[in-house]
């Protein structure tokens, strides 16, 4: 009986975008996630870039996450659905400080429902995400409980508040980050 001792490991690619209005911290937030970076120069992404998140799931599991950075600027352009072809998940971010920003939520909602699906039919997952929280929220700023009644209402899976900036330490409130 030939017992192998090789452990297959498993590899899964997916497509994963991440779209929302101008300057809110698309391309910051994925240079974080990715490189641990952060830079306050604003400089607009000109069409789409990409970026590869390696996750080491377990012991048995590599995910690859191929990150598609649309720019805000798109969302006038004809290229979207070129850019969602075959997307398995979605990243909405909106600007806490901006409350227009939020407003173009669901027209980015739309556009993405109206021009992508999972093979099943079934639109694909999106998670909504709240950037800037290190900063001062706009004015009339949204309770987290409206916050949970819109993403039911409109079909998010959820929302988290996020910060390319500064990292959140549990237990130990925010914390600037060293590399800045
Ligand atoms: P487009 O490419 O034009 O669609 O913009 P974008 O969504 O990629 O925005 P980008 O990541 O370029 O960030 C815009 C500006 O916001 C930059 O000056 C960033 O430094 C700043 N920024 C991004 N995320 C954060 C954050 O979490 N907190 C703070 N304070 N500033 C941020
Ligand atoms: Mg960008």
């Amino acid at each position: 009986m030939a017992n192998s001792t090789v452990t297959e490991c498993k590899e899964y690619l997916f497509k994963v975008l991440v779209i929302g209005e101008l300057g809110v911290g698309k391309t910051s937030l994925i240079k974080r996630y990715v490189h641990q970076l952060f830079s306050q120069h604003y400089r607009a992404t000109i069409g789409v870039d990409f970026a590869l998140k390696v996750i080491n799931w377990d012991s048995k599991t590599l995910v690859r996450l191929q990150l598609w950075d649309i720019a805000g600027q798109e969302r006038f352009g004809s290229m979207t659905r070129v850019y969602y072809r075959e997307a398995v998940g979605a990243f909405i971010v909106f600007d806490m400080t901006r409350g227009s920003t939020f407003e173009a939520v669901s027209k980015w909602k739309h556009d993405l429902d109206s021009k992508v699906k999972l093979p099943n039919g079934r639109p694909i997952p999106v998670v909504l995400l709240a950037n800037k929280c290190d900063q001062k929220k706009d004015s009339n700023g949204d309770n987290s409980s409206n916050m949970d009644q819109f993403c039911k209402e409109s079909g998010f899976l959820g929302w988290f508040e996020t910060s390319a900036k500064v990292k959140f330490q549990h237990h130990n409130g925010w914390k600037k980050n060293e590399s800045l």
